[in-house]
């Protein structure tokens, strides 16, 4: 699925945030696992990040449908090959604030594509790696239009 709501939360131990519904079909995937996999999709596959955020695993093999690809982390989670920036997270905590739940995972690996980062080790922002935040409902997403 795709998220808008995320947050670095430390660095040591390195822990990332996110936010999401009990309604969404990866919400019962990452309760089940204890694993969730933070992609960092580019411009070149925007639709394609918008088809995941737009149609629920819940109904369909979204991967089948469009023309992404599923991998495997090195901690089994599911990953997708065309995504740049990849991060294998453990859930260590699982707060529910509102109607969203706050899965905090701990990064048990991190795999970049240098030709994204520039000298000093961060995002090239000239090499379209997208991050997301957005709000509304399926008809009302910020993008970046
Ligand atoms: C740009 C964008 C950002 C989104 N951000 C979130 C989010 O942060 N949290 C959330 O629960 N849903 C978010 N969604 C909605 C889910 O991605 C969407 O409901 C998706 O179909 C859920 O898929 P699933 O049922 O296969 O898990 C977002 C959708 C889009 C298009």
């Amino acid at each position: 699925m795709t998220v808008g709501w995320s947050s670095p939360v430390s660095f040591k131990p390195p822990l990332i945030g996110v936010s999401i519904s009990p309604e969404r079909y990866t919400h019962e995937i990452i309760n089940e696992t204890g694993l969730f996999g933070v992609n960092v999709p580019t411009k070149e596959i925007a639709k394609e990040a918008y088809y995941f955020g737009t149609e629920s695993g819940k109904n369909l093999n979204k991967f089948k449908e469009s023309n992404l690809t599923p991998t495997k982390g090195k901690t089994g989670v599911c990953l997708v090959k065309e995504c740049p920036a990849v991060l294998e997270c453990e859930v260590k905590d699982a707060p529910t604030y509102g109607d969203h739940t706050f899965f905090i995972g701990e990064i048990k690996n991190a795999e970049t594509e240098e030709d994204y980062l520039q000298e000093n080790g961060f995002p090239d922002p000239k090499k379209g790696m997208i991050f997301w935040n957005s709000s509304g409902d399926k008809t009302d997403y910020w993008t970046f239009k």
